[in-house]
């Protein structure tokens, strides 16, 4: 029987720069595309596999809209974001926003 564990491979500096950090910002479409196979697989993976992934990828993103409807973001003076708009680029990354409840 052999066991790997997702908490020691997600943490491990080979594939996650600053690993004990979270950053949802490394997430671009990219770093996932250029991962080794299965640096992340919070489902499992190989002959085994969570069955739930389709219904949980589908929850996860409900509540983070129910969620996110409690909250009003709003831009915080000077924030770089206004300037993003305007070009059309990819959002720079660490842009802030203020939550105000809803
Ligand atoms: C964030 C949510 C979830 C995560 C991270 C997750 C993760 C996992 C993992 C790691 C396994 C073990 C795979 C292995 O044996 O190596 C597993 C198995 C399983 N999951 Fe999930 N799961 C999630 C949600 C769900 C949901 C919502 C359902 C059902 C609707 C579900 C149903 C199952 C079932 C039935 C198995 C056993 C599959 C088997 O033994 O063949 N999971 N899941």
């Amino acid at each position: 029987m052999v066991f790997v564990s997702q908490y020691v491979t997600q943490r491990d500096a080979r594939w996650f720069e600053r690993p004990a950090e979270f950053d949802p910002w490394r997430w671009t479409a990219g770093f996932a595309d250029a991962l080794p196979r299965h640096a992340f697989f919070p489902y499992g993976g190989g002959m085994r596999h969570c069955v739930g992934y389709a219904v949980a990828t589908a929850e996860l993103r409900l509540a983070l809209v129910a969620c996110a409807r409690r909250f009003r973001p709003t831009l915080p003076e000077g924030s770089p974001l206004a300037a993003w708009a305007r070009n059309l680029g990819r959002p720079p990354a660490g842009v802030r926003l203020r939550l105000e409840a809803a």
